[in-house]
């Protein structure tokens, strides 16, 4: 069997990343892996307040995860245990627990096995905020995508007005600098592009220009 191929796709919240990433694997024919989703589902399962856990009963509950991917391009899905994660964990709420649990190492270490174990099997556009840096060193390319928490907080107040959910501009732009400062900081695997990550500041574009500028490095 041929090794799978393995594009990464990382960068802050809100830059457009699972649209880029469901279109690029679409596209190649091959399965899109939402980490957010693993680390958000993760979150969901322990509950709130696993960040002050001590590390035995974290461990203890991390063992018990078992993590899948069904489906490619647009219709994968993380599951965890017999269910696929849906709707449940796209909550502000879950978004910070998870944000909170990803500066635990032995969160971080869990995540990367599971994520490699993934990748050893099936070929990827892998999404989130290390996979280039950390989890797939060898994946080519990499792409790291960014935009000013001002621009990421407008889209997504239009995204949510395109639902019919009520949004504040000032709310979201709060919430988004919060995690953006969180992820940035954190000890462990801090949100920074690879060395040899194709970075591309989206803030100029629209979906299609940056869709353009992957696809050309893809080849
Ligand atoms: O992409 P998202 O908003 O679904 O991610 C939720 C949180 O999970 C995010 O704030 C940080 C964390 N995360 C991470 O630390 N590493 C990843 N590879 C993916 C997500």
């Amino acid at each position: 069997m041929a090794e799978p191929r393995i594009i990464t796709i990382d960068g802050p919240a809100g830059v457009g990343k699972s649209t880029l990433a469901k279109r690029l694997a679409g596209r190649l024919g091959i399965a899109y892996l939402d980490t957010g989703a693993m680390f958000r589902g993760t979150a969901l399962a322990l509950g709130e307040g696993a960040w002050d856990w001590p590390e035995e009963r974290l461990q203890a509950a991390l063992a018990a995860l078992r993590f899948s991917l069904a489906g490619t391009g647009a219709d994968s899905r993380v599951c965890l245990g017999d269910a696929c994660l849906g709707n449940e964990i796209r909550t502000e709420q879950v978004a910070m627990w998870a944000s909170n649990i990803a500066t635990l190492p032995a969160v971080r270490a869990f995540q990367k096995q599971a994520q490699q174990a993934i990748g050893r099997t099936t070929s990827l556009v892998a999404e989130g905020r290390d996979m280039g840096s950390v989890v797939f060193p060898r994946a080519r390319p990499k792409f790291f995508l960014d935009a000013s928490p001002e621009v990421r907080a407008r889209r997504r107040l239009l995204q949510l007005r395109e639902m019919g959910k009520p949004a504040d501009l000032e709310e979201i732009t709060a919430s988004i600098r919060a995690r953006d400062h969180q992820d940035r900081t954190r000890a462990a695997a801090p949100l920074v592009a690879a060395p040899d990550a194709l970075v591309i500041d989206t803030g100029p574009l629209d979906i299609d220009g940056v869709f353009a500028v992957m696809v050309a490095a893809v080849g």
